[in-house]
């Protein structure tokens, strides 16, 4: 159970233990917290037109054949915005797409943004239609390493490369030598004829997923990133495949975890992390010297499969030990657990769920209603929201007490993976019955197979919320829900 032990590295302990393996001098992440929240508006306001369309490209990846991607931007398949904490976004999306009916949205992963800006059709905005526009409008409250994608048939949507990346900077109380930002995802693609292959399968719905046949970091099949020599770095690394989970690691460098999902951690020696579909690390790497090298690979497939090449640049530098600055604190309000109420989450497929059902006979009548359409394979709690899109609305899995503290036991009824994500909050991780996990905060955490997982947040943001596995085909096929805080 390889994954199981390099996952999150060490028990709560190891961070202490890892800080000193780090030959560290035990700085520790709380002691810098950020400014009080900047609030009300103290930034600038930062524009942004996306225009989503169809954009044929030829990105390095596809090796040399050209392919309707859809995209946001003219100048680029992947815009990345980079705002300072308080400043202020106003987005107008227009959507272009060449498709009769084809509607669109927004999501802005991983932000505690209001309600009515996280870009959900039909739960809290109307779909924007070909044709249509929509303005969005927030002050992201946290700093950090984030993605937007639309949430309208995403396997597609997704699939053809519609998304971008946000980081909101204001993290560092030193800058790092360099700050990379490194975006892995996979492309279904039929090389031959030029032409992407279905973006989702039955097989693959029911089971991993559907994926993708060719694998690319910034759109490179053989990514190479040059880092002032000998210095410590920050790599941002994100997960934007729509199926994928990997195992990142880097082979031939020092390197640390310094944030997941943009929350800082007390940094840790880096020896491989699971990262789903949705889910993004920042490292601290110790740059190789001038001319050398060192790979970020993909530990979890029966080779390393090497993903960028690290390449040092630059003068030498006299050798220093490595001990990686951490960034500031994050903001997450920490949740009171001697109040919390617990709440209990099983993600299954309906197969799982008719056999936990065993002869009860009340819950095989539920299943067997369930079972009636077919498109349902994903449940949450023996529940099903299929679709890609989100017009017929179920009432909310739970409704949540505004300003409450609540724990969740999340528990995988299944035998596969499922990257867990939330909107508009982020968890605290505190416990697995598997494996030890270093302390830290998620808004999409993995749950193995059989794994439960609790974690715990204030419920502080009102409105409805989605909650859902982040492999799109078992979002679509059913593994969603949301959350309603009153
Ligand atoms: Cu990035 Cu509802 O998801
Ligand atoms: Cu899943």
């Amino acid at each position: 159970m390889r994954t199981v032990t390099r996952r999150r590295f060490m028990a709560g302990a190891g961070c202490v233990a890892l800080g000193a393996g780090l030959a560290g001098s035990g700085r520790g992440v709380a002691a810098v917290p950020l400014a009080p929240p900047a609030n009300p508006h103290v930034g600038r306001t930062v524009p942004l037109r996306l225009v989503a369309a169809e954009r044929p490209r030829a990105l390095p990846c596809f090796a040399g054949k050209t392919l309707p991607m859809w995209s946001f931007s003219d100048q680029t398949w992947l815009p990345v915005v980079r705002i300072e904490l308080g400043d202020r976004l106003d987005v107008v999306l227009d959507n272009r797409l060449p498709r009769a009916g084809e509607h669109t949205s927004v999501h802005w992963h991983g932000i505690r943004l209001p309600n009515d800006q996280d870009g959900v059709p039909y739960l809290v905005q109307p779909p924007v239609d070909p044709g249509q526009s929509h303005r969005y409008d927030f002050v992201p409250p946290d700093t950090g390493t984030f993605w937007f994608h639309t949430h309208c048939n995403t396997s597609e949507q997704l699939g053809r490369g519609l998304m971008g990346i946000l980081i909101v900077e204001g993290d560092t109380i030193e800058p790092y030598a360099a700050d990379e930002t490194i975006v892995l995802r996979d492309w279904r693609i039929d090389l031959d004829a030029g032409a992407f292959t279905d973006f989702t399968t039955e097989r693959g719905a029911h089971r991993a997923g559907t994926y993708g046949n060719v694998r690319s970091a910034n759109g490179m099949a053989e990514a190479e990133v040059r880092l002032p020599a000998s210095a410590d770095c920050r790599l941002r690394v994100l997960n934007c495949d729509p199926t994928r989970i990997m195992e990142v690691a880097v082979d031939g460098a020092e390197a640390a975890v310094i944030a997941v999902d943009g929350v800082a951690v007390p940094p840790f020696a880096l020896d491989g992390w699971l990262l789903g579909p949705a889910m993004r690390v920042d490292l601290v790497v110790r740059a190789p010297a001038p001319g050398a090298s060192a790979r970020l690979v993909d530990r979890r497939g029966a080779e390393p499969l090497p993903l960028v090449r690290l390449v040092g640049a630059g003068a030498p530098r006299p050798p220093a030990p490595f001990d990686p600055l951490p960034l500031r604190a994050g903001r997450i309000p920490e949740p009171d657990l001697s109040a919390a109420e617990t709440l209990a989450f099983t993600f299954a497929s309906i197969q799982d769920a008719a056999a936990v059902a065993g002869d009860d006979p009340l819950a095989q009548l539920a299943i067997g209603s369930l079972c009636l359409a077919r498109e349902e394979f994903w449940t949450i709690n023996n529940l099903s929201w299929p679709g890609r899109d989100h017009s017929v609305i179920p009432p909310p899995l739970a409704v949540l007490d505004r300003g409450r503290s609540y724990l969740f036991r999340l528990k995988n009824g299944s035998r596969l993976h499922h990257p867990i994500h939330i909107h508009g909050h982020t968890f605290k991780v505190l416990r697995s019955d598997q494996q030890a996990l270093a302390p830290h905060h998620a808004d999409t955490l993995i749950l193995l197979p059989g794994e439960t997982v609790e974690v715990a947040f204030v419920a502080d943001n009102p409105g409805r919320w989605m909650f859902h596995c982040h492999i799109i085909e078992h979002q679509e096929s059913g593994m969603m829900s949301f959350l309603e805080v009153a």
